[in-house]
């Protein structure tokens, strides 16, 4: 049995991650950290979890979390990761961390959009973890950078396509909608019921931290620096996230060969399921579980398409992923502890 620790168990990615480790086959839980809740038994505090998670949450300990885990999953705010990855990573114990601290190769990068990095050479270290690229990175990886939800959700519908160069990638507009876990557990007046219920809304547009970590990543795929325009919305849902993806083919492109490339991509991905030309993806048909639904719309001229993806964005969009990677790098079944069916209505 792999020993895991959850840090920063209390938030939403974090019971998340106690909800699928403590289900896995493979896995042994041995330490959940919190600052507030320290002492408190997880399943007191979490009736859900009443009678299943009986461990306490403890404060951080690196030493002692050395001595319990062999992995630790991070599930800190941005910027608190840096200092627990660092200290972990020199006592042997590997991190898959869930903030954006290690997303991003250049630190300038992370500075513009978070603050000064502490430790930039755990920046080269770090592996971005999503599997349906970077697989056999993960598999020799200490320091994962478990990606954001939005991007996921957007990289992987987008990656056949860029990957191949069949889209203008200046084309690219991505309308993205997120359930209210995907701003964590905090008290904050913009989240209030009133605010929210019965409302939708756009924001940070142009400024959103997920924008650089999608230009990062699609660059690569597409083999040159590409910038899209993304704009997220809030909409009063607990979880789930839909990007809608527009783009542009310079050439025509048949239904047929539209289908083919994305069978051929993902035909053989655990995870991401491709539906059928024009059928559309749903958020409450993949709610809690690690799977992402890809929805493919073209044009009758051929020339644009219209892209959907949906995930939870607390499973494949955090926790599930995380899980998947820890499965990867650890030498597991890919998919253990991760076969949940997605929990519809
Ligand atoms: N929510 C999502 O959908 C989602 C998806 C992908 C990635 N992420 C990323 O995953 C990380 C965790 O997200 P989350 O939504 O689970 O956050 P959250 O609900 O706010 O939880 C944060 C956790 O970190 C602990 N913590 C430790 N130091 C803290 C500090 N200085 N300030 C606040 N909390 C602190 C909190 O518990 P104590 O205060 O008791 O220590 C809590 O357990 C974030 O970096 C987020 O960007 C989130």
């Amino acid at each position: 049995m792999i020993k895991a620790a959850v840090i920063g168990a209390t938030g939403y990615t974090g019971q998340d991650l106690v909800r699928i480790l403590s289900a896995h086959p493979g896995v042994e839980l041995t330490l959940l950290t919190s600052r507030q809740n320290q002492g408190v038994i997880y399943g007191h505090l979490f009736t859900a979890c009443r009678n299943l998670v009986e461990l306490r949450l403890s404060q951080l300990d690196y030493d002692q979390a050395a001595q319990k885990a062999e992995v630790a999953f991070l599930a800190f705010p941005h910027t608190e990761s840096q200092v627990a990855a660092a200290e972990l990573l020199a006592r042997k114990v590997r991190v898959i961390d869930l903030s954006a601290d290690f997303r991003f190769r250049k630190a300038a990068i992370y500075r513009r959009y978070y603050s000064e990095h502490r430790f930039p050479a755990l920046l080269r270290k770090a592996v971005y973890g999503l599997p349906e690229v970077y697989r056999e990175q993960i598999k020799k990886a200490q320091l994962i950078a478990n990606p954001g939800c939005f991007p996921t959700s957007v990289i992987l519908a987008l990656k056949p396509l860029m990957q191949k160069r069949l889209i203008d990638p200046k084309s690219v507009i991505i309308d993205s909608k997120s359930g209210l876990t995907g701003a964590g557990r905090n008290a904050a007046v913009d989240f209030l019921f009133c605010e929210i219920s019965g409302s939708v809304r756009a924001y940070n547009i142009y400024k959103h931290r997920h924008q650089p970590e999608m230009d990062q990543e699609l660059s690569r795929l597409y083999g040159r620096k590409t910038e899209v325009t993304f704009v997220p919305h809030l909409v009063p849902i607990n979880r789930g996230i839909l990007s809608t993806i527009y783009v542009q083919f310079p050439r025509k492109i048949s239904p047929s060969r539209l289908e083919t490339i994305y069978q051929e991509a993902y035909g053989k991905e655990p995870f991401i399921r491709v539906l059928s030309l024009g059928e559309q993806p749903d958020t409450s048909k993949v709610r809690g579980s690690n799977y992402c639904d890809l929805g493919l719309s073209l044009a009758p001229d051929g020339r644009k398409a219209v892209l959907t993806s949906a995930l939870d964005n607390l499973v494949k969009g955090a926790a599930g992923n995380a899980v998947q990677n820890m499965n990867i790098m650890l030498g597991m079944e890919e998919t253990a502890g991760l076969k949940q069916i997605p929990l519809h209505p």
